[in-house]
């Protein structure tokens, strides 16, 4: 028997004034797209903007449904819709916020499992990293250079193979 420990990477800025404009940029359209989302039952607004490698911004929100189940998160909406639109690019980066009509986010999001495996499928089918930046309404912003610093352990293609 023996213990083993995994260890993450990942950077935090206390503030967007701290990162490129481009990636100012492209939380600042997280967070419109957030304005945008359909959440009426959780009234949890968050907000996806992916910045594809032909330079193509795509964003998403979160659309629920009174039907629970049947909503999907902002990330997975934008994610899927690029993949519809431009199946063959990469994505370089996504940028996700979020913010709530009943609290204060101070923490940066943490993406639902689901998601964090549509994007680790994403950086399989393109052999390419994502990088991936994370914040509240307000706080320090979290960011990771590939969804395997998210999703350790992950289910991958090879593990469907006959080997
Ligand atoms: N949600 C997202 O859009 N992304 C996440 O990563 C976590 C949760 C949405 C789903 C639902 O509409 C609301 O936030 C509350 O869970």
């Amino acid at each position: 028997m023996k213990k083993l420990e995994l260890k993450i990477a990942f950077t935090e800025f206390d503030n967007e004034n701290e990162m490129s404009s481009s990636e100012q940029d492209l939380l600042q359209k997280a967070r419109n797209a957030g304005g945008l989302a359909y959440a009426p039952y959780s009234n949890f607004h968050v907000g996806a903007a992916l910045l594809l490698e032909n330079g193509v911004i795509v964003t998403g929100n979160n659309q629920e449904n009174v039907a629970y189940p049947s909503g999907l998160c902002a990330e997975r909406v934008a994610m899927y819709y690029a993949g519809a639109q431009y199946p063959d690019v990469a994505i370089k980066t996504i940028a996700i916020t979020c913010k709530s009509k009943t609290f204060h986010v101070g923490e940066p999001l943490s993406p639902c499992g689901g998601c964090r495996q549509a994007m680790s499928e994403y950086e399989m089918r393109h052999k390419s990293n994502i990088r991936v930046i994370l914040m509240g309404e307000t706080g320090k912003i979290r960011v990771v250079d590939s969804i395997a610093d998210l999703l350790p352990f992950m289910f991958k293609a090879e593990e469907l193979k006959n080997n």
